[in-house]
This record gives structure tokens, C-alpha cells and sequence, in this order.
């Protein structure tokens, strides 16, 4: 009985301890080795020594900083090396052939797609994937605007959306920064004046170039043009829609969306007299609806306009006030007073009149009362 119990005995041990050494040794999951975790990952990719040479003679450096990591939105979650890069879990890695450094990224920044399904297919049809498909290797892809290991709320603060948008494009920035749009982001974060997404969108950014886009932009700008709430802190008029469609201009652009959205249309839209980017106040003198500039603009479409008296006679789509238009101004006020005044007139006038004959026709109503009654 005794041996029995202790053989029993010495084979459990023998069993337990296999079982600590198979965990203890890592039995393999499969047959290559567990999922590294990040310390691992780290105790290779923090040497800033760890360089790779590509097939194009640019070196890739194959160092991560992982107190930048850490503090990124990702870090913050505690997503791990492998959940992005889930090809590479183990050492050595799976064969990675590119050609280039630009390749690298290209080749890696779907990656994304795993966890933000939804902005990978909206930007399925922007411009930068069109421009992609169509060979231009330098379009926007997701890291080139949000980093891969870096990653922070890309709108905070505001001005860094444009300055996003400026490693590319550059010289429209250029002109934003000086424009009455730009300043004011770039100065400060003032919310009410549009930055680049604000007009383009952002992981659907359409072609902005084409006749339908043309056509719907004056209705990017009077989404805050007509808002009096944004616009009364700077005392700009919100009857610049209005005003515009109204003008023979702004009634043909009004006429050719409805019937023909997509053909292109010789009528100003509010940047063929604005600008696009470089939006500046009116009396700015390098604005191009300043006073002196006036002419040169109309003439993109009018040639044969020679002289301020062209544009002097039309009255923009400001409405006429004592200082400005004083003319206009006066005649309208009269007539808004006249025009009342003379029915109103009127209509007292037979009011009375009618009042009169009634009363005439009732027996003694123009008696005159007396003491005595
Ligand atoms: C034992 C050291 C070591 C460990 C551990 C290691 N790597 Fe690497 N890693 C390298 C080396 C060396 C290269 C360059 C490979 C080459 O030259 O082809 C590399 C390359 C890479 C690359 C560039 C693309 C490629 O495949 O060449 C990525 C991305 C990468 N490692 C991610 C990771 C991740 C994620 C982990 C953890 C899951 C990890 N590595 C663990 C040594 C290591
Ligand atoms: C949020 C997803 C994500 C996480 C988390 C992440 N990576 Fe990456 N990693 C990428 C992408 C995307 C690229 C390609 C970046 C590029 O070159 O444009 C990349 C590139 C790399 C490269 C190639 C060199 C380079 O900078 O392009 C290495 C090495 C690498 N990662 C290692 C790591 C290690 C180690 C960790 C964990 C500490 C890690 N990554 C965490 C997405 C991620
Ligand atoms: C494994 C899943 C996963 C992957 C892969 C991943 N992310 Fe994220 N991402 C998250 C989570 C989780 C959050 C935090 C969401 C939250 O806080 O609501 C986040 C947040 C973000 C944010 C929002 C930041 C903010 O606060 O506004 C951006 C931008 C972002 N990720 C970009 C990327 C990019 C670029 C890649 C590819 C390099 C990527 N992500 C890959 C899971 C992932
Ligand atoms: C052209 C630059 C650009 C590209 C390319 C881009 N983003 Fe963004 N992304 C931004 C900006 C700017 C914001 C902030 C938007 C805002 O404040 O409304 C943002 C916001 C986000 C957010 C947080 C808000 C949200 O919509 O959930 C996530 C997540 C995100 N991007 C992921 C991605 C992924 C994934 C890709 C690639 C498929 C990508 N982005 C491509 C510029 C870009
Ligand atoms: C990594 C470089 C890069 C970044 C960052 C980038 N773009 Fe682009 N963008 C391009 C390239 C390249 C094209 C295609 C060539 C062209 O039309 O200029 C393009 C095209 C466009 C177009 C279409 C132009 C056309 O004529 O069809 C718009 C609009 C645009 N980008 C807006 C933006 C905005 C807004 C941002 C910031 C949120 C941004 N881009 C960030 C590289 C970039
Ligand atoms: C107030 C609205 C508005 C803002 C803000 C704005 N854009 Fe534009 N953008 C437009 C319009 C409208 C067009 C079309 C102009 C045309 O067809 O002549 C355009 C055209 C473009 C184009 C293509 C045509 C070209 O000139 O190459 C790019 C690229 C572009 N914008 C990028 C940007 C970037 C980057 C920013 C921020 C720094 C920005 N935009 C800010 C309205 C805007
Ligand atoms: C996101 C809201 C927004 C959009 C979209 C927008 N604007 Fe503005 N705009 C503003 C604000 C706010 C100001 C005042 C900024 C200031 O004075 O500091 C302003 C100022 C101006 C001014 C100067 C007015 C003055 O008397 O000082 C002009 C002109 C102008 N915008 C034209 C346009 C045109 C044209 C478009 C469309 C292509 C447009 N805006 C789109 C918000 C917007
Ligand atoms: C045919 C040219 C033309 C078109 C089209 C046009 N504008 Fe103007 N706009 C002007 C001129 C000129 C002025 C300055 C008038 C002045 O100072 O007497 C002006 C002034 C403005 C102002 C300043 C108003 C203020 O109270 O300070 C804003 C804002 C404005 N325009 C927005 C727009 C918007 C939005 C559109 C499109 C819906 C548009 N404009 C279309 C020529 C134009
Ligand atoms: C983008 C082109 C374009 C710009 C810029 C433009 N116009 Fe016009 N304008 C037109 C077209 C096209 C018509 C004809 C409209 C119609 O017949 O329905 C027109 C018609 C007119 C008319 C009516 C009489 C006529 O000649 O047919 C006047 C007045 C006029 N524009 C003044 C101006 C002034 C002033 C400016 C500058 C502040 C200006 N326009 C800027 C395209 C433009």
C-alpha cells in the first residue's frame, strides 16, 4: 500500500514538474515561437544603431522611441507593437521587400484599416487615393498626416490642421497664413474661421477642380456667411448670399446648378472675386475686391471694361447705407417712406370718407346734444 501511494506520488511530481518545465521552457503555440511583446519588440528597436539599407541606398532607421510611443493615443490604450503590426510577431521577421523609403510607408500604412475601418474606405475615393492609384507616390496616406508612432488628436490645437496640410502643399499655405481666414487660426485658435478641412473635407477630400464643385462653393462659404451669430463679432453683413444671388451673377450660377450640375459655368463664384486662399478684408490693399484692384478682377471675365466707371455702377452686393451708395440709399428711404405714406393716405382718406357717409345716413347722428336730452 505504501509503495503504491509513493510510486503514485514520485509519478505526480514527475508529471507536475514536466508540466512547469513545458511552461517554463514555452511549449510553442505553433512552431515558431510565441507573440513577442513589446519590451522584446524594444529590446531590439531601441537601439538607434538598428539601420536597414535599402535597395534604393536610403537608410531606414529601424529605431522606436518608446516613451513617444507610450504617450501617443495608441500608447494610451496600451496597444501593443504586434496589433498593428501583426505580420510581425516573431525574429526573425517575415521577408519585407521594398524599394524605397517612401515604399516602406506605402507598404505598411493599411495597417490602420485593422481598427478604423470606416476612414480607411472614406478615403478610398479621395483625391490623394486617386492621385495614388494613378502613380503619384507622394499622396496622402494615413501616416503621412498622423505619423504612425506619434499619434496625437490632429485638431488640437486647430492650427495644426493647415500646418498637416502645408509638409505638401506648401504654397497654398503660404497664402492661407496671410489670408482673413489664416491668420486667424495660425494666430490663435479662433473657431469660427475655416481651416483647410472646413472647404476640402478630410479623408473624402474631392477633386476641388471640377464644375459640380465649382458651382456648390458658394455654399461652403455661406454656411458661416449667413450665420449671424459668427459673423455679428466681426461685423461683417450676412446678406452676401442674398445680395449675390440676386445680382444678374449670382441668378445664372442659381439657374445652372438646378438644370446642369455638371457643366461648367463663365459666372462668378464668391472665390473668382475673393481669391481662394488668400481671402483678405475688403479694405486690404492687397485684396482683390480692393478698390484699386476692382477693375483687374472683373476684367478675368470682362476684357473690355476699361475704366472705373464699370465698376462704380454696380453696387457689389452690399446694401446701400448713407455712407456707402448714399444715392441708392436716399432714393430707396423715400420711396420706403413715400410709398406707405401715399397708401396709407389713401386708404385713411376713404377710411373717412366712408365713415362720413355712414354717419349721414344714420337719422340724428349729426345732431348736436344738448343740456336738456
Ligand atoms: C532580435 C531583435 C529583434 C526583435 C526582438 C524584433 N525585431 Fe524588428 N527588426 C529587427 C531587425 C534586425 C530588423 C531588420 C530586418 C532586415 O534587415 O530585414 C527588423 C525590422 C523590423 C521592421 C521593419 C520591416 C521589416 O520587416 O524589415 C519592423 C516593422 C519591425 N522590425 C517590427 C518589430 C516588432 C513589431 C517586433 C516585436 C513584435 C520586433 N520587430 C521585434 C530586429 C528585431
Ligand atoms: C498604431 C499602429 C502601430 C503601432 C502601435 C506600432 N507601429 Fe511600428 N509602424 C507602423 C506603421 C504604419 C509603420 C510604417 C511607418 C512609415 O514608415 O511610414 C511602422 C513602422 C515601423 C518600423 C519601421 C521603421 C519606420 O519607422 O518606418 C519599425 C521598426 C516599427 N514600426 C516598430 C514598432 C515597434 C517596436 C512598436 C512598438 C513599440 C511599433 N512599431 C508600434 C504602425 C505601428
Ligand atoms: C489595434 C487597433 C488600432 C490600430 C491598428 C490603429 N488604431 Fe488608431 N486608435 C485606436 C484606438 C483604440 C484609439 C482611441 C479611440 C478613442 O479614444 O476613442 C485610436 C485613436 C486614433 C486617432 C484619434 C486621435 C484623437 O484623439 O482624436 C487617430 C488619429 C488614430 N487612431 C490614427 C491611427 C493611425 C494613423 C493608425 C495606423 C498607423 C492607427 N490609428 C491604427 C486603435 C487602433
Ligand atoms: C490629408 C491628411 C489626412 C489623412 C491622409 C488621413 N487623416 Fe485622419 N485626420 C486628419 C485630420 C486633419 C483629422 C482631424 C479631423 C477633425 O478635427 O475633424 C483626422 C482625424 C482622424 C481620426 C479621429 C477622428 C475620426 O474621424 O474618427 C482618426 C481615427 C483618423 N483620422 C484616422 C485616419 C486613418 C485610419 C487614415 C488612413 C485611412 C487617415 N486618418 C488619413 C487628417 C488626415
Ligand atoms: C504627403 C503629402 C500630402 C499631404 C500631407 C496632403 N496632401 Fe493633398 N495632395 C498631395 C498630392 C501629391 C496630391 C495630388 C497632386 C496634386 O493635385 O497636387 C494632393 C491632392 C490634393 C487635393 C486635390 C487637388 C486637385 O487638383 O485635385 C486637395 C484638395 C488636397 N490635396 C488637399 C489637402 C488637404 C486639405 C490636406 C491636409 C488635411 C492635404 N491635402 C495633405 C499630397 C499631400
Ligand atoms: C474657404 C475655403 C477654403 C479653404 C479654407 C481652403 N481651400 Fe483649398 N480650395 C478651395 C476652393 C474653392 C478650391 C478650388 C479653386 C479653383 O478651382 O480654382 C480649392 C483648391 C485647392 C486645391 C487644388 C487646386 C490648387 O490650387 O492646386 C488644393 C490642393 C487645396 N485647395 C488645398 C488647400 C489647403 C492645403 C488648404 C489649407 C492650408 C486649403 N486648401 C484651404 C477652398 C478652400
Ligand atoms: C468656417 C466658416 C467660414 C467659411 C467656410 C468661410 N468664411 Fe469667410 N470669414 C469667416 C470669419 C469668421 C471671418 C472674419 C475673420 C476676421 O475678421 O477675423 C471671415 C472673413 C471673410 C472676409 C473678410 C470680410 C471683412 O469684411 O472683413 C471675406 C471677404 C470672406 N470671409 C469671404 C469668404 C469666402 C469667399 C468664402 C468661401 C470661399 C468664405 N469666406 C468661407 C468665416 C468663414
Ligand atoms: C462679382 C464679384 C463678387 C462676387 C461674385 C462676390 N463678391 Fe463678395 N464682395 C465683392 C466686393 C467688390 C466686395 C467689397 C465691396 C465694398 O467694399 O464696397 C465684397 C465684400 C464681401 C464681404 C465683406 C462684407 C462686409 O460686411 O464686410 C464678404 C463677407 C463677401 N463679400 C462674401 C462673399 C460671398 C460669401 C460671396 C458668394 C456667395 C461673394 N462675396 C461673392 C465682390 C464679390
Ligand atoms: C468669372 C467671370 C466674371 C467675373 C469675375 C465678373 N463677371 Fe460680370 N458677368 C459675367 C458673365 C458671364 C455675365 C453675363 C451674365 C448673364 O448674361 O447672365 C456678367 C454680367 C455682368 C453685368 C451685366 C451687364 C453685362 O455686361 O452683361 C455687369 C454690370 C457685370 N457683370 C459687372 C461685373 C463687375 C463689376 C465685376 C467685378 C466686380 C464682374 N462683373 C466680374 C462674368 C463675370
Amino acid at each position: 500500500m505504501k509503495l503504491a501511494v509513493r510510486v503514485s506520488m514520485i509519478l505526480a511530481l514527475v508529471a507536475l514538474a514536466a508540466i512547469s518545465a513545458a511552461l517554463l521552457f514555452s511549449v510553442p503555440a505553433d512552431a515558431q515561437g510565441p507573440v513577442l511583446a513589446d519590451p522584446e519588440c524594444l529590446g531590439c528597436h531601441a537601439d538607434s544603431n538598428l539601420i536597414k539599407t535599402l535597395p534604393s541606398g536610403e537608410l531606414l532607421s529601424l529605431y522606436v522611441d518608446a516613451a513617444l510611443v507610450a504617450e501617443s493615443v495608441h500608447g494610451k490604450k496600451n496597444i501593443a507593437c504586434a496589433q498593428c503590426h501583426s505580420t510581425i510577431t516573431r525574429f526573425p521577421h517575415p521577408e519585407f521587400v521594398v524599394a524605397d523609403r517612401r515604399d516602406v510607408t506605402l507598404k505598411l500604412y493599411g495597417q490602420c484599416r485593422q481598427c478604423h475601418a470606416e476612414n480607411y474606405s472614406k478615403s478610398l475615393d479621395s483625391a490623394h487615393t486617386r492621385a495614388l492609384a494613378g502613380g503619384d507616390r507622394n499622396a496622402a496616406v494615413c501616416t503621412d498626416c498622423h505619423t504612425a508612432h506619434t499619434v496625437t488628436p490632429p485638431d488640437q490645437p486647430r492650427a495644426r490642421i493647415p500646418q498637416t496640410c502645408a509638409q505638401c502643399h506648401s504654397t497654398i499655405f503660404d497664402d492661407y497664413a496671410k489670408s482673413v481666414h489664416g491668420a486667424d487660426v495660425l494666430n490663435g485658435a479662433n473657431p469660427d474661421v475655416p481651416t483647410c478641412i472646413d472647404c476640402h473635407g478630410v479623408h473624402n477630400i474631392g477633386d476641388p477642380t471640377t464644375a459640380a464643385f465649382r458651382l456648390k462653393s458658394p455654399e461652403i462659404c455661406a454656411g458661416c456667411h449667413t450665420d449671424p451669430k459668427r459673423m455679428a463679432k466681426y461685423k461683417i453683413s450676412t446678406n452676401v448670399l442674398n445680395t449675390y444671388v440676386a445680382d444678374f451673377h449670382g441668378t445664372t450660377v442659381q439657374l445652372f446648378e438646378k438644370q446642369s450640375p455638371d457643366t461648367p459655368t463663365n459666372k462668378p463664384v464668391c472665390y473668382d472675386c475673393h481669391g481662394v486662399h488668400n481671402i483678405r478684408k475688403p479694405n486690404d490693399p492687397n485684396a482683390t475686391v480692393f478698390k484699386e484692384n476692382l477693375l483687374k478682377t472683373c476684367q478675368q471675365c470682362h476684357p473690355d471694361a476699361t475704366d472705373q466707371t464699370f465698376t462704380a455702377a454696380w453696387m457689389s452686393h452690399f446694401d446701400a447705407s448713407p455712407a456707402k451708395y448714399p444715392l441708392v440709399y436716399y432714393v430707396n428711404l423715400f420711396y420706403t417712406i413715400l410709398i406707405p405714406l401715399v397708401i396709407g393716405g389713401m386708404a385713411l382718406f376713404v377710411a373717412l370718407d366712408i365713415y362720413r357717409r355712414v354717419r349721414r345716413l344714420t337719422p340724428n347722428a349729426d345732431k348736436p346734444k344738448t343740456n336738456r336730452e
